[in-house]
């Protein structure tokens, strides 16, 4: 019987992780020290609790068991990213050796599956040494961020073809320079700007370096969070409240990275308060030559939003939320675990908006998911039955089946994660794997969702 929803051949089934998230071994192998580290031993009661990422899920001593399990379910791409601080300690200067070993094992084992490794070259963690010079507010972080893509190039372009030069890389400007969810926790908007305009020319120096390494079949991208802005109605004033959040939260990075350019209004907006950041000569034609050849969407939730009830504050720091409230739908559907919303259709809408205003650019969902807490509540038989889970990511997989059918250039299909894996400030709260991760033996089970997920890659579809 034909399947209802069939996916185009070749098309890449999987998931996407991080290095702080899954490795652990944070002081073994020549690491060095990282922000996450550095501020979990500081602040330990900042983190779910206190569970730091000294040993997260253990992929580093566990990496091959993990790829045999990726097999086992279908997958036949993984996204992993490469920890700065243990390629190169410091962040600066000769590369580790034991590092270079480490991830050497995985891609070869990866390839040796059938495996397609897609790499990451920067999620959220900043080495420590260079945080201390000013992180991405510094420019010369921007030039040793070009020199550590460039070695990664180097050491394993011959095997892998697909990169990202940062994922989600407005999180830590929001999150460590506006709202206070990761280090350094400051709330200054002027130094936010600095931090998203600097993370700019560093994947556009990065996408330099890879052009003029020669890789041959590779590509090169950058994963965002695309978070559709919704009004609440059509009122002008709603419209004009989605209009600037969507020029905060989503076309800050996406028009740099797909167009090569800022949008007019954001710089005007931003010039307006004097929060524009400093520039040098040659930055613009830097950022043309920075445009991606693949993008990767990250996709959870919804933004929706209304206009303001109140003036802002004049005299508190400026804030993208002085132009907009957040608004609470009635009958919205949630996910009460993680408490963000759940709207299938967007997704589809993402996609939309890719391929009629953005080039249709070739895309792939790099990330969707569902975490629960407590998730052992829905324990059967040793097994977790995350019918919730399916019922998501079939949710979500309709509506891009949807989008591919009318045109847009989508390629693939990953969820967050593969397992349950250590989020942030979140640690092991919420749950997200196709297996669970017992944190304390590293016990690795599936869930109904693995099982799930293995018939669907391998049919290439689902009814
Ligand atoms: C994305 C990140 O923001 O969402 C991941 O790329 C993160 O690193 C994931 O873990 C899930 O969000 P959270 O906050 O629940 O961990």
């Amino acid at each position: 019987m034909a399947l209802q929803y069939k996916f185009p051949e070749g098309f890449w089934w999987g998931s996407a992780t991080s290095a702080t998230q899954i490795e652990g071994a944070s002081e073994e192998g020549g690491k060095g020290q990282n922000i996450w580290d550095h501020w979990h031993r500081n602040e330990p009661n900042r983190f779910f609790e206190e569970v730091g990422p000294e040993s997260t899920s253990d992929f580093y001593h566990l990496y091959k068991e993990d790829i045999g399990l990726m097999k086992e379910i279908g997958h036949n791409t993984f996204r992993l990213s490469i920890s700065w601080s243990r390629l190169i300690p410091g962040g600066r200067g000769p590369v580790n050796p034991e590092a270079v070993t480490f991830y050497n094992n995985v891609i070869n084992e990866l390839m040796a599956q059938d495996i397609e490794p897609f790499i990451t070259l920067y999620h959220f963690d900043m080495p420590l040494e260079l945080q201390q010079e000013g992180g991405w507010e510094s420019r010369s972080v921007v030039e040793a961020y070009a020199e550590f893509a460039g070695q990664c190039f180097r050491l394993f372009g011959d095997r892998v073809k697909k990169w990202f030069t940062f994922n989600e890389p407005i999180v830590p400007v929001e999150g460590g320079y506006l709202y206070d969810f990761h280090y350094p926790n400051i709330v200054d908007a002027r130094r936010a700007v600095q931090v998203a305009y600097h993370t700019m020319m560093a994947h556009a120096k990065a996408v330099g370096t890879f052009r003029s390494a020669g890789i041959t079949g590779g590509q090169i991208g950058i994963i965002l969070n695309l978070t559709p802005s919704y009004p609440r109605s059509q009122h002008p004033a709603d419209l004009k409240a989605s209009h600037a959040a969507d020029l905060f939260f989503n076309r800050s990075f996406l028009d740099p990275a797909v167009l090569g350019k800022y949008p007019d209004e954001l710089v005007e907006l931003l010039s307006e308060h004097g929060q524009l950041p400093h520039t040098e000569k040659g930055d613009q034609a830097l950022l043309e030559a920075g445009i991606v050849d693949i993008l990767g969407v990250n996709y959870y939730q919804p933004r929706r939003v209304k206009a303001k009830e109140h003036l802002p504050n004049p005299y508190g720091p400026f804030m993208p939320d002085w132009y907009f409230d957040n608004y609470e739908m009635p009958g919205r559907k949630m996910n009460p675990y993680r408490g963000w919303e759940i709207y299938e259709k967007g997704i589809y809408d993402i996609m939309v908006n890719l391929r009629d205003n953005y080039g249709n650019i070739q895309s792939y969902i790099a990330e969707n998911g569902m975490g629960v807490q407590d998730e052992s509540r829905f324990m059967e038989n040793g097994e977790i039955q995350d019918d919730y889970r399916i019922e998501f990511i079939s949710g979500h997989l309709k509506w891009l089946h949807r989008a591919i059918e009318e045109g847009c250039n989508v390629k693939g299909y990953h969820l967050w994660s593969f397992m349950d894996n250590w989020s942030w400030m979140n640690a092991y709260k919420n749950r997200y794997g196709f297996f669970s991760v017992d944190i304390d033996t590293k016990k690795r089970t599936p869930k109904k969702s693995a099982h799930w997920i293995k018939q669907v890659s391998e049919q290439n579809g689902f009814s």
